[in-house]
């Protein structure tokens, strides 16, 4: 770690019409967090680092994400988009109440990691004025280009501004700087427009540092870690590049992946020991697996708790405030939300439990429905332990199931039933002998006479 201070200004104020959404492009997810997100988890924090996010006029919600990721952030609104350069200098103020390292980074990558923002910050403390993070692209069309004397770099060239000998070059810019805080502003107050877009460029710091006589280096980093994202294939290729990070993190600590390029993982995924995820599985933001658990084929989980040895799926959809406990079995086609599982209760087929809490070792039969909506409101169901719910049955909420009772298969029940009583909500069963045979006779009398 560095003891200089350190401003990170993070530039999300671009329009991004190459995403063809009303959604502001760094509020677009990857694993289930904004790119923005991805960036300011990133970026430094700790004492002595601020952190300052430039957003577009209309964007009061990207603030709103910015602030829920770091309290401490401060938000700048650059009017008029006018370039690179001179979105960095919405945030003036911010920059000249002064920092050791000044560094600028894109709301659009977000595959950036903490280390290399910790390696952009070596060269300013050995005199460096301005450090470019560089990668080597595959194709190099839409980025800048750099252009080396040597090891020395001599300029940043726009692609669209760049000659064709200068389009060959495949050393790029992934757009996140380090400028020595003590001469960053006036570089940047350095910087003109004269350019095909007629845009303020932050990459021409290079050349005037340049003509300042200070020192503008150039560090690595592998082109996965850099993928601006302007239109939606790349932010489907971020995403690919993201999963594979989480699912190798997963595999490295003990989880069993069957087929893992077919599951999707989010960032925050809890696993304890020994758990198996089986091909397709899908899981969202705020998940925990416990020690010993398998999440069958399809199944589909979000804000949810799993504990031990438990089974999940195959089919099974588990919704925010899904909470299992050690050895719950949940089938196929049940779906659970805000409901509590005790331990060893079992859901196996055809279920929805929504707002409920089922007592331990309680078996819930097949089709089991708990009608918690009353067009209106939210009502709860409580199932004690030890309980049989029957197939089929229909539990209108509010209502209390007692420990160790029995519902019949079928019931539709809207009372509640004591401790080991027995509820049967049905019609009686008629029975006549010979009634199907008496039947059939009769309808195909009538069926030849057609004939
Ligand atoms: C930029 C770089 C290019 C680099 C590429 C890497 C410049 C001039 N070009 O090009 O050298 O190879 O990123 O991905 O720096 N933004 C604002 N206000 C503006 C303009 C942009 O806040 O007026 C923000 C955008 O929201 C975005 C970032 O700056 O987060 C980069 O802008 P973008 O238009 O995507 O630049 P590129 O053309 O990708
Ligand atoms: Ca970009």
């Amino acid at each position: 770690m560095t003891a200089r201070s350190s401003l990170t200004v993070v530039l999300a104020a671009g329009e991004g019409t190459r995403m063809r959404s009303s959604l502001p492009k760094v509020l677009h997810p990857v694993a289930n967090q904004s790119l923005l997100a991805h960036v300011l988890r990133a970026a430094p924090a700790g004492p002595g680092s601020r952190l300052a996010v430039v957003i577009g006029p209309d964007h009061q919600a990207v603030a709103d994400e910015a602030r829920k990721i770091r309290a401490d952030v401060e938000t700048f609104v650059q009017s008029e988009r006018l370039g690179t350069a001179h979105a960095v200098l919405a945030a003036r103020e911010a920059i000249a109440r002064g920092a050791d390292d000044l560094l600028v980074a894109f709301g659009d990558t977000p595959l950036i990691s903490a280390e290399t923002f910790e390696r952009l910050r070596a060269p300013p403390k050995n005199g460096a004025a301005l450090t470019v993070l560089g990668f080597r692209a595959a194709d190099p069309t839409g980025y800048g280009r750099l252009l080396m004397q040597g090891d020395r770099l001599v300029a940043i060239r726009e692609h669209a501004d760049a000659s064709a000998e200068e389009r060959k070059v495949t050393l790029c810019n992934a757009g996140v700087m380090a400028f020595d805080g003590k001469t960053a502003l006036k570089i940047l107050d350095k910087i003109g427009n004269a350019n095909s877009k007629g845009e303020y460029y932050l990459v021409d710091a290079v050349t005037i540092a340049r003509d300042m006589g200070l020192e503008a280096v150039v560090i690595e980093t592998n082109e996965d870690e850099v993928r601006g994202i302007n239109t939606k294939a790349q932010l489907a290729e971020a995403e690919g590049v993201m999963q594979a990070r989480l699912r190798k993190v997963a595999m490295e600590a003990g989880v069993t992946l069957i087929a893992p390029e077919t599951i999707f993982l989010a960032a925050d995924t809890a696993f304890g020991k020994d758990v198996t995820i089986e091909p397709f599985v899908v899981i969202g933001p705020g998940v925990s697996i416990g020690d010993g658990a398998v999440i069958h084929s399809f199944s589909h989980i979000v804000q949810s708790t799993i504990g031990k040895n438990a089974s999940v799926g195959p089919y099974a959809r588990l919704r925010p405030g899904a909470t299992l406990g050690d050895s719950v079995h949940i089938g196929n086609f049940v779906e659970i939300k805000a409901s509590v599982l005790e331990a060893g209760a079992k859901a196996n087929h055809l279920s929805y439990i929504g707002d409920a809490e089922v007592g331990a070792n309680t078996n819930i039969g097949a089709g089991t429905i708990t009608c918690n909506y009353d067009g209106f409101f939210k009502h709860k169901t409580i199932i004690g332990t030890g309980a049989f719910v029957g197939t089929n049955s229909s539990l209108v909420a509010p209502v209390k199931i007692g420990a160790g009772a029995y519902i019949g298969s079928g019931s539709v029940i809207t009372k509640d039933v004591p401790d080991d009583a027995m509820a049967v909500e049905r019609s009686q069963q008629s029975t006549r002998e010979g009634g199907a045979k008496r039947y059939r006779e009769i309808k195909m009398k009538q069926k030849n006479k057609q004939l």
